[in-house]
């Protein structure tokens, strides 16, 4: 048995302008994802407004760790892992519920604080002289390495130490400041559950997708093609006002054209949007009484501004997406190398019309939900590409498109917006993360594969 280092498993897989199939099929490569990229990266637990009151939680993973995501009572949210410091058994079962000053396991009823301190165990004289207090376990429930809360979006590092958050995300944030600025009370409320929808492929395939804009002509023609050509042939009035629904999905049809000069940008460590310059939502019809109440806080100036930025989709490497416009996001969550939950939430903006959550629930709905038109047609491409890969006639997935010798992707840059720049941006991002911090801990050190598996 001869240990290979973690940069020699992964590089052999890797080129500037393709990935090799073992990123997307192999059980043992999602596994080395979740001990490193999920550890090493910010991930999205959640947002503050699904723990509004103190003890109120919500339980979701990050990575393939279960977490707790609960208000303590100096109002702090905190994300620690479900997992009793005693014989292991996960806390909470429940989605989201208010647990009060503490939280009870279930087996033998030692108590926790909301921050994870040990509050109290039954019979606790049984431990007197025995070290206890120098146990991991009393220690109580272990928190993540590392928590932010930015404006309302929580995330988490696993690791201890690593990047710092605004290192991480950098001018990425703008698309999170751009959705929270068109609140004219600058706060989002999450509406309702999020649709969940379980996708037979790899993760990685939904975050590319999300900026892949040479597919939407042609995945969605079936879709968004024959609703345009309903409405085309409906006998209606001259210059007919297009239904909200028609909104939404006929832009799904514009041409090459559209979505090259819309422009990509990318940053640094993965991050990156489509619709720099214009995007499907950028037609959208104004909604009476909100462009005057957002106006009211930031002045009518700031406000054309804000509405102004009509970014497409945003990648926030790893996992998950937003849409600015329509107070959207999409958590594409790793179960095996071959299963994701999707989870797609939207947001009320606070002060703003119901009109505009009607519209994105309307958009969730008719694209992203399990009984949608739209979200069947990627769902179909995605399965028949992890079941392609099982082909053993080629074993590269190509990402060239408008690649140039040299690319530095630290830079940020602004490109054609049918670059595969931001695919390769996030295999560069994912390589640096799956290695990060390796040298210092010697913890990435490995066995061969097979050895592994
Ligand atoms: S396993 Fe939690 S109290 Fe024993
Ligand atoms: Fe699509």
């Amino acid at each position: 048995m001869t240990a290979m280092s973690l940069a020699e498993r992964i590089d052999p897989l890797m080129r500037p302008q393709a990935v090799h199939r073992d990123l997307y099929t192999s059980q043992d490569i999602y596994r080395l994802e979740m001990r490193h990229l999920f550890r090493n990266t910010w991930v999205y637990v959640g947002h503050d407004s699904q723990v509004p009151n103190k003890g109120d939680y919500y339980t979701t993973q990050v990575g393939d760790q279960p977490v707790i995501m609960v208000r303590h009572v100096d109002n702090e949210v905190k994300v620690l892992h479900n997992r009793c410091p005693h014989k292991g058994t996960k806390i909470v079962i429940d989605r989201s519920g208010n647990t009060g000053k503490f939280f009870r396991c279930p087996y033998h009823a030692w108590s926790f604080k909301t921050d994870g301190c040990l509050l109290a165990i039954p019979l606790k004289k049984g431990y007197e002289g025995t070290g206890f207090d120098q146990s991991e376990a009393a220690g109580g429930m272990a928190s993540v390495g590392a928590v932010e809360n930015y404006r309302g979006f929580v995330f988490a590092r696993l690791a201890e130490d690593g990047i710092g958050f605004h290192e991480y995300f950098g001018g990425s944030l703008s698309s999170f400041d751009n959705m929270v600025d068109r609140s004219p009370e600058g706060r989002l409320i999450v509406s309702g559950q999020p649709l969940r929808y379980m996708h037979k492929c790899n993760w990685k395939m939904l975050v590319e997708n999300q900026t892949d804009t040479c597919h939407p002509m042609v995945a969605h023609e079936s879709s968004a093609g024959t609703a345009v050509k309903i409405w085309e042939e409906m006998e209606k009035p001259e210059g007919a006002p297009k239904p909200p629904a028609m909104e939404i999905i006929a832009p799904f049809m514009s041409p090459y054209e559209f979505f090259e000069n819309m422009g990509i940008r990318t940053w640094p460590n993965g991050h990156g949007h489509t619709g720099v310059h214009h995007s499907i939502h950028s037609d959208y019809s104004a909604v009476p009484g909100y462009f005057e109440a957002l106006s009211a806080t930031h002045g009518e100036e700031r406000a054309k501004t804000i509405l102004g930025e009509n970014r497409h989709n945003t990648v926030y490497f790893p996992n998950i997406m937003i849409k600015g416009p329509i107070q959207q996001l999409r958590n594409f969550i790793p179960l095996a190398a071959d299963r994701t939950l999707v989870e797609s939430w939207i947001f009320r903006l606070a002060g703003a019309p119901d009109e505009l959550v009607a519209r994105t629930a309307m958009y969730n709905r008719m694209i992203n939900a399990p009984t949608s038109m739209v979200g069947h047609d990627d769902l179909e491409m995605y399965e028949r590409a992890q079941e392609g890969m099982a082909s053993d006639g080629l074993e590269w997935v190509n990402v060239q498109r408008l690649y140039e010798d040299g690319e530095n992707l630290e830079e940020e840059a602004v490109l054609n917006g049918t670059t595969e720049r931001q695919m390769r941006n996030q295999f560069h991002a994912w390589r640096k993360f799956m290695l990060w911090g390796e040298n210092q801990s010697g913890a990435a050190a490995m066995q061969r594969p097979e050895a592994a598996e």
